[in-house]
């Protein structure tokens, strides 16, 4: 039987398998980070520093008051009061000083201000990258259209110029032109793209009176809605290396993201359902998988099931809805009338 290599290179990092752990609460403590490594983590995103915080804690930026006066809501004064840039940078430290795969910071923002110079501080730190969740929610009835894009490449240009160590762009699905975006961030030397965000979501309470949070996991569904632009963003973009993020939830989908063009996947619903002892099972069916179809390395079956390159994409895309839904009556057996 052949041996397997499962080592990648993602945004600059040599990592020793393409499961990397999410930015969420698994990885805001070194003890958690300690067991994730142990469990076989190739890098983890530590939970992500918000803008917010940083432009309250950074002494000189004068946004600080204008921040607290646009928010006067106790719940976001208590939110914000603590020293978190301090805690964040003595955090990444001690990570460094104590695991050995690559800790990757995060930093959750949405315009481009001052915090971007933050930035430097999470490099100072020894962060072996930077991950920019961009999460921004436009509500405007007089928008120009591009903003949103344009406030992502800003947000990424600037934090460039603080750092030499990667950057990473994390975004959601809901972009019109995402395959245009990607390539702006492609050409502005963005390291890595992790798609996709999920977004928080609303659900009705039972008694039809509330409007709460929806949860906080990722269903199955997931994972093939997101696959449907990995598989066409890495065959239009074949050198851009994506994170795949959004219910990968075992080794089946880490196979499934990889054929599909993915460098790593981002794993993180699955640790809270099934905890990190579930990572050696999601490697060992990696390994096994590849032996299986004589794979030695990732990068041999790496994209070989992504959308074929071809030039009318749209129509591409069109047929395959066309033949997708015209059969499903002659494939399901009720009859028409159970249907109707
Ligand atoms: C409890 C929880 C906390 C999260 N916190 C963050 C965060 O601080 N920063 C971030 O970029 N994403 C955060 N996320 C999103 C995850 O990083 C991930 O993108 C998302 O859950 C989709 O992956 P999954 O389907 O494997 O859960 C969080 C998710 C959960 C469930």
């Amino acid at each position: 039987m052949k041996t397997v290599n499962t080592n990648v290179r993602y945004a600059g990092l040599d990592l020793k398998n393409p499961i990397v752990v999410s930015s969420s609460g698994l990885t805001d403590s070194l003890h958690k980070i300690e067991i994730l490594e142990n469990s076989g983590a190739a890098a983890v995103v530590l939970k992500s520093i918000f803008e917010e915080q940083i432009m309250m804690d950074m002494p000189s930026i004068s946004a600080n008051n204008e921040i607290r006066g646009e928010k006067n809501n106790n719940s976001i004064d208590q939110f914000l009061s603590t020293n978190h840039l301090e805690k964040y940078i003595s955090f990444i430290s001690d990570c460094k000083k104590s695991v050995s795969i690559p800790i990757i910071a995060s930093i959750n923002c949405h315009t481009v201000r001052d915090w971007t110079k933050f930035a430097k501080n999470l490099e100072n730190a020894g962060a072996d990258a930077i991950e920019l969740n961009v999460m921004l929610i436009n509500t405007e009835r007089e928008y120009k259209y591009g903003k949103v894009e344009q406030t992502n490449i800003e947000i990424l240009k600037q934090v460039k110029k603080q750092v030499k160590i990667p950057v990473i762009m994390k975004i959601g699905r809901e972009f019109t032109n995402l395959i245009s975006l990607l390539n702006k961030f492609e050409s502005n030397k963005a390291s890595g793209i992790v798609m996709f965000n999920k977004n928080y979501s609303n659900e009705v309470d039972h008694e039809g009176v509330n409007l709460i949070p929806g949860a906080k996991l990722s269903d199955n569904g997931l994972f093939n809605q997101n696959l449907r632009w990995l598989t066409i963003a890495s065959s239009i973009l074949p050198s851009l290396d994506i994170a795949f993020s959004g219910a990968v939830y075992n080794g089946e989908n880490i196979v499934k993201a990889i054929l599909a063009g993915a460098k790593v996947t981002q794993i993180c619903s699955t640790i809270y359902k099934n905890g990190p002892d579930f990572i050696p099972h999601m490697l060992a069916y990696l390994t096994d998988w590849m032996q299986m179809h004589n794979y030695e390395t990732i990068d041999q079956f790496r994209g070989i099931l992504n959308s074929p390159i071809i030039e009318d994409e749209n129509l591409y895309q069109r047929i395959q809805f066309m033949k997708h839904f015209s059969n499903y009556e002659k494939e399901t057996t009720k009859s028409d009338k159970e249907l109707l």
